[in-house]
């Protein structure tokens, strides 16, 4: 089934993705009452948090790669079917610095200092704490995946600083920005790479494994020994596992990176020739338990994953190639943003066998389910499309993904979408009683929209709340069930 959004426009010259990657510099708290469609139910109360890099530009100098920009969290509070908007730069570092000189001052993943390799040598990347946020444990998080978490204030958004969990996190920790929240305890679990020592064949790589109790302490730390350094940015954790996929993504060049001749981004390569090893790692002890081994292949994003028998079932979006970063590398040219294939793998724990299934046809990334079922047998999956709607291959759309159908909802060319994000309404039982939330940025006017699909039939837009200010375009956001902001809960 195919439901078209109803928004009309002249489609003429229609106006591509590029806007919505210029930077949002002003900072805002306000009542977005410009509903220019439907209404706000108003049993859809609470946060929709969501971040992305804000500023790709500073000073005349602009970061080629998306994930570079800096960080800056945007927060719709849902009140008495009203939404609240605001916007702030989490305070790194490198924000800091960089605003002051006006100046890019920090390497990026893909982005090179200006000077050439004697500025870049010896030089880590800044921080922009600018791929995703969670609230858990009291800690509002801004994530990213080469470094420690920055930590803001949920009540006002201001930030309080880098979070090391009272030293729990050491410098050299990274912490990824796919945490995952554990239903039946309450903790979040997070990994990020690291190594172990030296040994005779060199550093020796390691999944550090972290456990964060509900009241926002990390109380159990894992060290899994990997055969090599991964490039692993998310995982799936299902009751009793963590499952980490350790792809055919692999550093070609890291001497080089270190004096300074490249960024991490272009010396990193598919290797067909690298099979994709996936581990299974118990939650409680943080031991392996089991690994498999497919061809090659990435999964770069996890939906969900839950126990069936001797099966751990997986689902996440499925890459023969790491072309996704030839987009993502020079966003200001680009107009191809390639995305994935969403498949279900089945890992029998027992036999050691493992297989996949395609539950998808739509090019499709970011996917996404109702929080309340993460571990548990969902039915409905959300992810955001690449559809060929005649404008630029960005995100055009999102569907619903059962295991039967897939809902598909086309944006109308000039529009460009973001990852949905599932929001049950206030005591619903059923798995999809509520509203897909997904932020679209309307090319024609260069402002975004607020767009709230009904979560039963997700053809059914209910509401479209007008910016008037576009916000940039965003990675990941998170959905909590409580109004946080200060400024919304006033009224
Ligand atoms: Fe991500």
């Amino acid at each position: 089934m195919v439901a078209m959004a109803t928004i009309e426009h002249e489609t003429a010259a229609v106006p591509n993705c590029h806007g919505g990657l210029e930077n949002l510099d002003e900072e805002y708290s306000y009542w977005a009452d410009d509903v220019i469609d439907g209404q706000i139910p108003g049993d859809l109360s609470g946060t929709f948090l969501r971040n992305g890099p804000g500023r790709q530009r500073i000073g005349g100098q602009t970061y080629g790669h998306w994930f570079d920009g800096d960080g800056m969290l945007c927060a719709f509070s849902f009140v008495d079917g009203r939404v609240h908007f605001k916007n702030r730069y989490v305070q790194t570092t490198k924000y800091v610095e960089e605003t002051e000189a006006q100046e890019i001052r920090y390497r990026g993943f893909g982005t090179q200092l200006p000077g050439g390799a004697r500025k870049n040598a010896l030089r880590q990347p800044g921080n922009p704490a600018n791929t995703n946020a969670v609230l858990h444990g009291g800690k509002l998080l801004a994530l990213w995946e080469g470094g420690r978490p920055w930590e803001l204030d949920p009540a006002t958004l201001d930030t309080v600083g880098e979070c090391n969990y009272d030293g729990q996190l050491t410098r050299s920790n990274v912490f990824s920005p796919h945490p995952k929240i554990h239903r039946r305890s309450g903790d979040m679990f997070n990994f990020g790479a690291g190594m172990s020592g030296i040994g005779r064949r060199g550093p020796k790589a390691v999944m550090n494994v972290f456990r964060i109790g509900r009241g926002g302490k990390l109380f159990k730390k894992g060290k899994v020994p990997l055969p090599t350094f991964p490039f692993a940015h998310d995982f799936a954790i299902s009751d009793r596992y963590a499952i980490f996929f350790v792809n055919s993504i692999v550093s070609t060049a890291m001497p080089d990176v270190i004096l300074g001749r490249t960024s991490i981004s272009d010396q990193m390569i598919f290797d067909n020739d690298v099979p994709m090893r996936v581990i299974v790692v118990d939650l409680d002890t943080m031991e392996e338990v089991r690994t498999f081994e497919s061809g090659p292949g990435a999964i770069i994003h996890f939906g969900n994953a839950f126990e069936e028998g001797n099966e751990i079932v997986v689902d996440g979006m499925f890459a023969s190639d790491f072309d996704a970063n030839i987009g993502l590398s020079d966003v200001f040219n680009s107009t191809r943003f390639k995305a994935g294939t969403y498949l279900r793998y089945r890992l029998n724990i027992e036999t050691g066998t493992m297989s996949s299934e395609q539950l998808s046809e739509t090019e499709s990334e970011f996917p996404t389910f109702n929080p309340r079922l993460g571990g548990e047998r969902n039915a409905f999956t959300y992810t955001a499309c690449n559809v060929d709607n005649g404008a630029d291959s960005f995100f055009n759309g999102f569907q619903k993904v059962s295991d039967s159908d897939a809902d598909l909802v086309v944006l109308p060319p000039g529009y460009y979408g973001s990852e949905p994000i599932f929001a049950p309404a206030v005591g619903a039982e059923a798995e999809d009683r509520g509203y897909v939330l997904e932020v679209v940025y309307n090319a024609f006017e260069h402002v975004s929209e607020l767009h709230v699909h009904r979560g039963e039939n997700v053809g059914d837009r209910v509401a479209a709340v007008r910016l008037p200010h576009h916000i940039p375009h965003q990675f990941h956001g998170h959905w909590h069930n409580k109004v946080i902001l200060n400024e919304a809960k006033g009224g």
